[in-house]
């Protein structure tokens, strides 16, 4: 097949490119052809995926649209990636939904993010109890407004015998607020007499941080070619293998999710040590 013919074939959507009813089996063949998930090494899997999902507000205005249009069409980014990701068998998912330097955009945008968070909530929870999924969240709960809290409040309740894919979303969350809350909580338990500084030792900040219940993320991915890590789990991340993507992310399917992991698991990660060694 010329080289061209394969590219805009990879381009195009399975299903749209033949029906099932059709020719299901010349669906099926080309589905099993092309995919990346075929190639990913399951035993290698990410346990913990990280994203920070860039670019909803480009992609609307390139279409000129609002910016809401593209948070919007941002969510079916979110359901695509969560299904691909627990269909591997990713372990955690933290997904960066609305950073604490978010509160200061314009307030009709925060506003349409809440209520979408809201809306996006009550819909799936129960698609996320069909899958087996989990929800967490991380942040400052108590910035959301009381209709938002109670949605989350409720879903991480109704979801929480699931032990599938564990899926945080960041909400209000900012890594320097969490370091600051995290140093706080160490310095009321030496006041308290409950930790002795002497104790404090490598693992103890790690402690006290919202993540303490999961591990640090093994990739994390940026979407719409920003090359940086913002406010976003500076402490996590500090060994996380890092992937830039130029697709904006109401563009981001499974398949771009996929290439992400094909390219982590090329890499060698020393984690400070020689290549040698790690033979
Ligand atoms: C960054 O794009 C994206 C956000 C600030 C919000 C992400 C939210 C979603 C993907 C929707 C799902 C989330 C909820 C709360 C249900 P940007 O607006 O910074 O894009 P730009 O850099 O192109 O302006």
């Amino acid at each position: 097949m010329p080289g061209f013919a394969l590219k805009r074939l990879l381009q195009l959507n399975f299903i749209t490119f033949a029906p099932q009813s059709q020719a299901p089996c010349l669906t099926n063949s080309f589905k099993h052809f092309m995919s990346l998930k075929d190639k990913i090494n399951l035993q290698q899997l990410p346990k913990h995926i990280a994203i920070i999902m860039d670019g909803n507000g480009r992609w609307a205005k390139e279409k000129g649209e609002d910016r809401l249009f593209g948070h919007w069409n941002g969510v079916e980014s979110v359901r695509d990636v969560v299904e691909g990701a627990a269909e591997l068998g990713v372990q955690y998912l933290t997904l960066y939904a609305f950073s604490t330097e978010n509160w200061d955009r314009p307030a009709y945008e925060v506003s349409g993010l809440m209520e979408l968070l809201v809306e996006t909530i009550r819909k799936e929870v129960p698609t996320l109890n069909k899958n087996n999924i989990k929800l967490h969240v991380i942040g400052d709960m108590g910035m959301l407004p009381e209709l938002a809290r109670k949605e989350l409040d409720e879903a991480i309740g109704e979801t929480s015998s699931n032990s599938g894919l564990n899926l945080i979303m960041a909400l209000s969350y900012s890594s320097r607020w969490e370091i600051n809350n995290a140093v706080k909580k160490i310095a009321e338990a030496v006041k308290k007499n409950k930790l002795q500084p002497e104790e404090i030792g490598a693992n103890t900040l790690q402690q006290y941080l919202c993540t303490s219940n999961y591990p640090d993320p093994e990739l994390m991915i940026r979407t719409s070619g920003e090359f940086r890590i913002s406010n976003f789990l500076l402490y996590q991340l500090a060994y996380t293998e890092l992937y830039f993507t130029n697709t904006l992310w109401p563009d981001f399917r499974k398949e771009n999710l996929y290439e992400a992991i094909l390219d982590y698991q090329g890499r060698e990660r020393r984690f400070g040590k020689t290549s040698e060694q790690l033979k």
